[in-house]
């Protein structure tokens, strides 16, 4: 099967029970998506699956054939931050880290899907998006900051 993983182009041979999660960490060496629970509960493995986000550990690999994945490592190609892991560093949003790409990754699609209206808003869309650490207030607070950045920039500001 032929994957587009950040950009470039990747061929993969898989057993076709084999998750998107797998693939990603063992064949494509991307182990910056995390496997939390392993079954849906956590939100640690998010990924962008055509711009929208998934949870890579309920999605066969074999259903992603010729689809465009993202993951964190994409956010960063050239080394330079996206706004959004800028503002996780400013705002201290993570302890342990182990949840913090899956949390990233629903960030920038929660921020695409115009969903960061209110600190309300955020947790709601957030919620899927678990921190045994309880960054949560920093999370809300890293996130409202690039949604506050964004209506500027939008505003001419
Ligand atoms: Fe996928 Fe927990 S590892 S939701
Ligand atoms: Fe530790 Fe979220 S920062 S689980």
């Amino acid at each position: 099967m032929a994957l587009r993983v950040n950009d470039s182009d990747a061929r993969l041979s898989l057993d076709s029970r084999e998750t998107l999660l797998d693939a990603l960490r063992d064949q494509l060496g991307l182990q910056g998506t995390k496997k939390g629970c392993d079954q849906g509960a956590c939100g640690a493995c998010t990924v962008l699956l055509d711009g929208k986000r998934v949870l890579s550990c309920l999605t066969l690999a074999a259903q992603c054939d010729g689809r465009e994945v993202t993951t964190v490592e994409g956010l960063a190609p050239d080394g330079d931050m996206h706004p959004v892991q800028e503002a996780f560093v400013r705002h201290d949003a993570f302890q342990c880290g182990y949840c913090t790409p899956g949390q990233i990754m629903s960030a920038v699609a929660l921020l695409k899907e115009g969903r960061a209206g209110s600190d309300e808003e955020i947790r709601e869309f957030m919620s899927g998006n678990l921190c045994r650490c309880a960054a949560y207030p920093n999370i809300v607070a890293a996130i409202r900051d690039v949604a506050g950045q964004e209506e500027s920039h939008d505003a001419g500001l």
